[in-house]
């Protein structure tokens, strides 16, 4: 048996196998793709596993910060041994009561998106006696690249809208608790084209460097975004990007000419790319039926286990592997109660019958925390963590079938 039938006989499927070994290759080779000094945010939206974020902050080398948007993503970075510090908190709806909670537990930069959403952050800061750190999330108006997940450039709950911050700036000095520090920019995602995302990160560098002299805003800190890519659900390895290092020095060098003394320091941010390749989906047949000429195989892991953003509308290209060759073209779908429950309509499969194990690579990212968990009440899937041949932790995420009142806070 493969060492993955192993693990599937003996933890049951669908089963998520993350290997922490091609954690720390990743990281390695993001950071060795960026200039020195570079500080890299994983952002735990991918995946908040405890053990993997352990695998980014600590070991040999470059090391990670963390890049989160919610209190349940704070306590798994907390968890992990990252200290409040070392997390910069984003999103465009932040609580008083979460603000409360980020910077009673160390929390002290903030990513934000709108004159409100800095005035929340300083009446917390107030309250708590505090001086938070603001980044001011620009959305520019131009963009660079044609490919990826664009985020920039139109009109977005994320970001002040570059043209409108001369106005806004004035405002936005006399909020009482909080620091100017300086911009963050995340103009795209997935991006495996380098000259596409060279050109994307040059024009956030000048757009940037332009803004903050336009504003007379000096910047301590410029967090650049990210869009480093790896394939989904298919085979295939991280994108390479031989020629940034060189670019992003040469763009820096002419627009921010003391960075290589930390004025502004740099950053950049990645999930998926610094966890995409760890995880290994293991998920077993439990039917097999032909419907007026059409094939499927029914899995016991659907979008409510992956995928399940994407679940809705559009089908994944996911590719299974299995030891044997493949023989027949077949609908893969999941067990839920829905037609959207469709991993792929014409996937090239080998022969399979109830009881066999497929494997789905390159899910690191995007997996149980990104899937519809709660729909229909099935079980999370169990997720085993490894290094090697040795297994370090096996978890399962809980929740319950049940509703109870005693849970809600009035
Ligand atoms: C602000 C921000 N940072 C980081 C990420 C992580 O993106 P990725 O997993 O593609 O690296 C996202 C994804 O949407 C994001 O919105």
């Amino acid at each position: 048996m493969s060492r993955y039938e192993d693990l599937a006989a003996e933890f049951g499927t669908p089963l998520y196998v993350y290997d922490l070994d091609e954690v720390e290759a990743a990281r390695k080779q993001l950071f060795d793709q960026l200039p020195e000094p570079f500080e890299l945010f994983y952002a735990l939206k991918a995946n908040p596993h405890p053990d993997l974020l352990a695998a980014l902050r600590s070991g040999e080398g470059r090391k990670c910060r963390a890049e989160i948007s919610s209190t349940g993503e704070l306590a798994n970075a907390l968890a992990a041994g990252f200290a409040g510090s070392d997390c910069l908190y984003t999103g465009p709806g932040k609580t008083f009561g979460e603000l409360r909670e980020a910077m009673s537990l160390g929390v002290r930069m903030f990513s934000t998106d709108s004159v409100t959403d800095v005035q929340h952050v300083g009446t917390i800061a107030t309250e708590l006696g505090i001086t938070a750190e603001v980044l001011l999330r620009v959305n520019l108006a131009t963009a660079s690249a044609g490919s990826g997940i664009r985020m920039t450039g139109t009109p977005s709950q994320f970001g002040f809208d570059a043209e409108l911050l001369p106005e806004e700036l004035p405002q936005l000095r006399r909020v009482d608790g909080v620091t100017i520090a300086g911009m963050h920019l995340f103009p795209l995602s997935n991006t495996a084209d380098e000259e596409a995302l060279v050109g994307e990160f040059q024009n956030t560098i000048a757009g940037a460097a332009a803004l903050a002299e336009q504003l007379d805003l000096p910047l301590r800190y410029l967090d650049i975004g990210g869009g480093f890519s790896i394939p989904y659900g298919i085979p295939g390895g991280r994108a390479s990007y031989p020629k940034l290092r060189h670019e992003l020095e040469v763009a820096l060098d002419t627009h921010f000419p003391e960075w290589r003394q930390g004025t502004p320091q740099l950053a950049c941010e990645s999930g998926r790319y610094l966890i995409g390749a760890s995880g290994t989906l293991l998920a077993g047949v439990t039917n097999v039926k032909v419907s007026r000429g059409s094939r499927f195989v029914i899995l016991d892991a659907g979008i409510n286990t992956f995928g399940g953003m994407s679940g809705l509308g559009r089908l994944l290209p996911v590719q299974v592997g299995t030891d044997a060759e493949t023989t027949q073209t077949v609908s893969l779908v999941g067990p839920l109660c829905t037609p959207g429950d469709t991993f792929g309509r014409a996937v090239k499969v080998p022969d399979l019958a109830p009881g066999d194990v497929v494997r789905i690579p390159n899910v690191g990212a995007y997996g149980p925390t990104a899937s519809l968990l709660m729909f229909l009440g099935r079980p999370s899937p169990t997720e085993v963590v490894v290094r090697g041949d040795e297994i370090v932790s096996v978890s399962r995420l809980d929740h319950s079938r049940v509703y109870s009142n005693q849970a809600v806070a009035r």
